[in-house]
C-alpha cells in the first residue's frame, strides 16, 4: 500500500490498496486515523474517490463511529482489534514453566503447498471486518490470507515460522520485523490439534527465538471476540498498549455520481426538515410515548 504523503500531517493516512482493490474488484483506500475527526477525513476521502474506504481508528475515538453513520450513506461497523506488546528486555520467562515440546523451521518458498494447506483449515470459519460488510458477500478471505503468508516467506523483512508436533505440521506464525521490533501478523493451528495447549507452545517458543534474532518487542493484533488468544497473549507477558476500531464506508455503489454531489444530496436530505409535516390519518390516533423499544 502506497502513503499518501500530504495526508498524515492531518492525523489521518490514507493508502492506496492494490492488493485489495485486485481483489474485491473495487478502488480500495485505507485510512487509518490517529487523531482527526470527521471533517478532514470527508475532504480526505472525497479526494481519494474510493469506492470502498476501510477507515480504522483507535477505539477511545469511539464518537467517530455515530459521526460515520450520520455522514456516510452506507456504512459497516468491521471489527475491534486488541494490540498487545511485550518487551522482551523486560520480561523473564516465568518459573516451572513446562516447555511443550514443538518442532519448528522458519519457512521456505518449498513450504508454499503446506502452508496453504494451513492457512485454509486455520481460518476456515474466520470472520473478520471482510465478512461483516454485505456487499463483499463473495469475498473469500483464505487466498487473500493464503498469499499474505507467502509473502511474509519471501520478503527479507518478515519470517514465517512453522510449527510441528511429533513432526506433523499443526501451526504457523508470520511477522513483519521493523528494526528490533517485531509485529505479529497471522498465525493459526489447525483444529485437530487446538485445545491442546499448540498455541502457547508457539507464542513461548516465537518470544525465544525473535529474541535470539535480536527483537526486543513483539507487537501483535487480536480481534477482540478471540478469546483464546487473549488468555495466551496474557499469560505470557504481553500487555494490551492499543485497540481499534474499523469501519467500511461502502461508496459509490448504486450509481457513478461523484462523492461529492451525492453525498451533498444525501446531508441535505438526513439535515432538513420536512416543509409540511404530512398527515398519516391511518395512525392519527396511535397513543404516543409508550411504545416498546427492546
Ligand atoms: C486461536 C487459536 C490460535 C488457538 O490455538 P490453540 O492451540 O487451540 O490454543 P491453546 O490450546 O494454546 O489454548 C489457549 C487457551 O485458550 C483456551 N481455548 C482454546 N480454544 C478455545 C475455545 N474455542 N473456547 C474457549 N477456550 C479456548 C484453551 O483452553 C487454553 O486455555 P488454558 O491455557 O487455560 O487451558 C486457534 O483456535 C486458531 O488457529 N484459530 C483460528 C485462527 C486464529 O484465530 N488465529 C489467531 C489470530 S491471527
Amino acid at each position: 500500500m502506497k502513503p499518501d504523503p500530504a495526508s498524515g500531517k492531518q492525523g489521518i493516512t490514507a493508502f492506496f490498496s492494490p492488493t485489495e482493490s485486485n481483489r474485491l474488484n473495487k478502488r480500495v483506500v485505507r485510512f487509518t486515523i490517529t487523531s482527526s475527526g470527521i471533517g478532514p477525513l470527508r475532504k480526505l476521502i472525497e479526494s481519494h474517490y474510493p469506492d470502498l474506504a476501510i477507515v480504522r481508528f483507535p477505539s477511545h475515538k469511539v464518537d467517530l463511529v455515530n459521526e460515520l453513520y450520520r455522514s456516510f450513506p452506507e456504512v459497516v461497523f468491521g471489527d475491534c482489534l486488541v494490540e498487545y506488546m511485550i518487551d522482551l528486555e523486560q520480561v523473564s520467562a516465568p518459573k516451572n514453566q513446562d516447555d511443550f515440546d514443538l518442532g519448528v523451521l522458519e519457512a521456505e518458498e518449498m513450504h508454499f503447498e503446506a502452508l496453504d494447506h494451513i492457512v485454509m483449515y486455520s481460518f476456515s470459519n474466520y470472520k473478520n471486518h471482510y465478512s461483516r460488510n454485505p456487499r463483499l458477500k463473495g469475498f473469500d478471505l483464505i487466498p487473500a490470507y493464503q498469499e499474505w503468508v507467502r509473502a511474509s516467506v519471501t520478503s527479507l523483512d518478515k519470517t514465517c515460522l512453522l510449527f510441528f508436533y511429533d513432526d506433523i505440521l499443526c501451526g504457523f506464525f508470520s511477522a513483519e520485523k521493523a528494526g528490533t521490533v517485531y509485529r505479529g501478523l497471522l498465525s493459526g493451528v489447525i483444529p485437530a490439534y487446538r485445545r491442546s495447549g499448540v498455541f502457547r507452545g508457539i507464542i513461548r517458543s516465537v518470544k525465544s527465538i525473535f529474541h535470539q534474532n535480536g527483537a526486543t518487542k513483539i507487537v501483535t493484533n487480536v480481534l477482540l471476540e478471540n478469546r483464546p488468544v487473549h488468555k495466551v497473549l496474557l499469560g505470557e507477558g504481553f500487555v494490551i498498549s492499543n485497540s481499534f476500531l474499523t469501519m467500511h464506508l461502502n461508496l459509490r455503489t448504486s450509481h457513478t455520481l461523484p462523492p461529492s454531489r451525492r453525498w451533498g444530496k444525501t446531508f441535505r436530505s438526513i439535515t432538513s426538515t420536512p416543509r409540511r409535516p404530512r398527515l398519516r390519518s391511518r395512525h392519527a390516533d396511535l397513543p404516543v410515548g409508550n411504545t416498546k423499544t427492546d
